[in-house]
């Protein structure tokens, strides 16, 4: 739950390296006038910091931070370990990364090292002490970022000689007998059977898939090198600067590794922001990329917003928001304006601290060269930048916002994303889309949402949706059903154990002594291939159930595809949106939890007493219409006519600090 006491900040990330130092104080000035208080600096870094093995140049980095604190700047400071410089990969060529296909990930972008190499974890804290120990008491400095992206450019795992010795302690210390691990992957099918830990490979470069067993342990391996390699920067930073906020910035749309285990050691879980690169780089279909080419799908955003909202505990930032077009998808469009302005104040109304737009003035050099800034590279500013002074304008209007209380919880689980890539059965089924799937279902119906670890506190929630959970233990599944509440669970729950076997009682596993059925069959469809029900379609996943449950909805053939038992259901299929739709209704009625049908364009999102709704669509929408509880309340921003890229605000002020219950204020029961 959020309680955001201080108004939204705004910031940028700047490269005070990559500009003259005569430009620096006019950029300072400029920003503050922006109305920007945050910067962030010297995430990658590192060759201008230590141009040689051990000799620092601290000099130009002292000027930039007091330059840009001179003008009240907050100074988020990064540490530079996402780009190792080219004398470091010469003395410790071994340090690079190597790819699934083992070619070595070469020096000459960035991201090239191995999260397991002793030797470059070494060289990583000694950078990060260094930086700690020069600025780690300075008052201008109120936040460290730790790295940058883990994962970024598919760098979380590496197949490296290094990594392979790394997962084999791993496993010795999971298993302590080799019998244990053979028993656990089931090694027998195929005389796959180790008789040494040391033996024992990663699962890359088999003839065919390797067991999903073996898979899933080195992503569990992967993903804890990840949250060590950051541990270690985080006890560096936390002894030698006292009181700052440590943060990462983490992506979209990756599961790579476990973002609550990484959450765990930090303040702010901090995410970067580019809906519409990710709406061109991901699933969607293409009738959504043309339709929000300009705006990213109305989703995006907020999906990840309420995803490490959950992961940081409360506390979460935008640390890179899109300015304009960025340059890595395979089409890069202008977002529509306003909709810089639109993402940021969204941003507010989750309740995000700050929102920090990527970059302050776009690269005349570079890989990102196309990728727009704030200012443009002759010093102009750019579309982003009046934007970004309008979004200050209007939060000075907005101030601080009460708690954002959501009253649904969806359980995302890093776990399962791994298990059910590793062996999709059917290539179609994609955990993270799923998950995004029912969290749209939810937004389109108007209701407000956290993404939560599946083991997070769940008493104030009154609907819970569990999209998958194939590793349910029986105490999560005891958890879950004793909640007095509706809650959801959707396709290949408790299909697995924890070492990815198929349960002696079948799917779903533990689940059945609280919801009595059985899977006992499943099938994957290709596209186009589509089971019916009246009004919806089960694509791609079909599961076969036994129960003496009579469904509560059945496909055109009678077999069942919906079952409930008390508060508790099952979907056995995957649902699309209609029946996605009439299942968040249904439950939402029995949660009395009234909802407001949005459709496909329009989002809206509580914080204390205020109101906010947002247009992603490409036409005006008639506010007034779309929420008649609202009578004629005039917004304190916006109109109740709302233009493309749009938002309106209200102050509604029976809605206050009401979990749920304030969704009530909306549907004017
Ligand atoms: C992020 C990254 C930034 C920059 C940006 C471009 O993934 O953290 O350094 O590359 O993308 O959109």
């Amino acid at each position: 739950m959020s309680d955001t006491r201080e108004t939204m900040r705004l910031g940028c990330c700047y490269y005070p390296e990559h500009w003259p130092e005569d430009w620096w104080a006019d950029d300072a000035r400029r920003m503050a006038e922006m109305g920007l208080s945050r910067v962030r600096i010297g995430e990658f870094a590192w060759s201008r910091i230590e141009p040689e093995p051990g000799r620092f140049d601290w000099g130009w980095l002292d000027r930039a931070i007091e330059t840009l604190a001179a003008d009240g700047l907050g100074i988020i400071l990064g540490t530079p370990t996402a780009t190792p410089p080219k004398w470091l990969v010469d003395a410790m060529p071994d340090m690079i990364a190597i790819d699934a296909r083992g070619r070595p990930r070469r020096f000459g972008s960035r991201r090239h090292y191995c999260f397991s190499h002793p030797g470059y974890r070494a060289e990583a804290a000694r950078i990060t002490a260094a930086m700690a120990e020069r600025y780690g008491k300075n008052p201008a400095i109120v936040a460290w970022q730790t790295d940058n992206e883990y994962g970024c450019h598919d760098s979380a795992i590496s197949y490296s000689a290094a990594a392979s010795a790394a997962f084999r302690r791993w496993l010795a210390a999971r298993y302590a007998r080799i019998e244990a691990l053979n028993t656990a992957w089931g090694n027998v099918f195929w005389s796959m059977e180790y008789r040494d830990f040391d033996t024992i490979d990663p699962p890359n470069l088999t003839v065919t898939e390797p067991n999903p067993a073996h898979l899933l342990d080195w992503r569990r391996f992967a993903s804890d090198e990840v949250a060590a390699f950051n541990r270690l920067q985080v006890s560096l930073l936390r002894s030698a600067s006292p009181g700052r906020d440590i943060v990462h910035n983490f992506m979209g749309f990756f599961t790579q590794f476990d973002h609550h285990a990484v959450s765990a050691d930090l303040d702010v879980a901090t995410w970067d922001s580019y809906p519409i690169g990710f709406l061109e780089q991901f699933w969607f279909a293409r009738a959504d990329k043309l339709r929000y080419a300009r705006q990213g799908h109305p989703d995006i955003a907020a999906f990840h917003h309420d995803l490490y909202r959950g992961a940081g505990r409360g506390r979460w930032w935008v640390m890179e928001q899109q300015p304009g077009p960025v340059n890595w998808a395979a089409h890069n469009p202008a977002p529509l304006p306003g909709m810089v302005r639109l993402w940021t104040l969204e941003a507010a109304a989750h309740g995000a601290e700050l929102v920090s737009y990527f970059r302050w003035r776009q690269a005349p050099f570079g890989q990102e060269a196309h990728h727009a800034g704030l200012l443009r590279p002759d010093r102009v500013d750019d579309v982003g930048a009046g934007e970004a002074r309008q979004a200050a304008a209007d939060l000075a209007v907005i101030g601080p916002l009460g708690p954002a209380p959501a009253p649904v919880a969806l359980l995302f689980d890093y776990p399962s994303a791994w298990g059910l890539d590793g062996q999709p059965q059917g290539r179609s089924f994609r955990y993270l889309e799923l998950a995004f799937a029912c969290y749209s279902a939810l937004r389109r119906c108007g209701l407000d949402v956290d993404i939560l670890p599946v083991d997070a506190p769940l008493d104030e929630h009154r609907l819970v949706i569990a999209p998958s959970l194939p590793m349910l233990s029986a105490a999560q599944a005891a958890r879950l059903a004793a909640l007095d509440v509706p809650v959801l669970f959707g396709p290949r729950t408790g299909s697995r154990t924890a070492d990815w076997q198929t349960p002696p009682d079948l799917a779903p596993g533990p689940l059945q002594r609280h919801l009595p059925l059985k899977v006992v069959r499943v099938e994957s469809l290709r596209e186009g291939l589509e089971a019916a029900g009246d009004g919806f379609a089960i694509p791609r996943w079909l599961e076969q159930v036994e129960s003496a449950l009579a469904p509560e909805i059945a496909l055109a053939d009678v077999r069942g595809i919906v079952f409930r038992h008390g508060r508790l259901r099952y979907l056995a299929g995957w649902p699309d949106a209609a029946l996605l739709d009439r299942l968040v209704a249904t439950m939402a009625a029995e949660a009395r939890l009234p909802i407001t049908p949005l459709g496909d364009d329009v989002r809206l999102r509580r914080a204390g007493d205020r109101l906010f709704a947002f247009n992603y669509g490409p036409d005006p929408v008639d506010l007034a219409a779309l929420l008649p509880a609202l009578g004629q309340t005039a917004p304190l921003i916006g109109t109740h006519l709302c233009p493309p890229a749009g938002v309106a605000m209200w102050r509604v002020p029976h809605m206050a600090g009401q979990s749920g219950a304030g969704q009530s204020g909306m549907a004017g029961d």
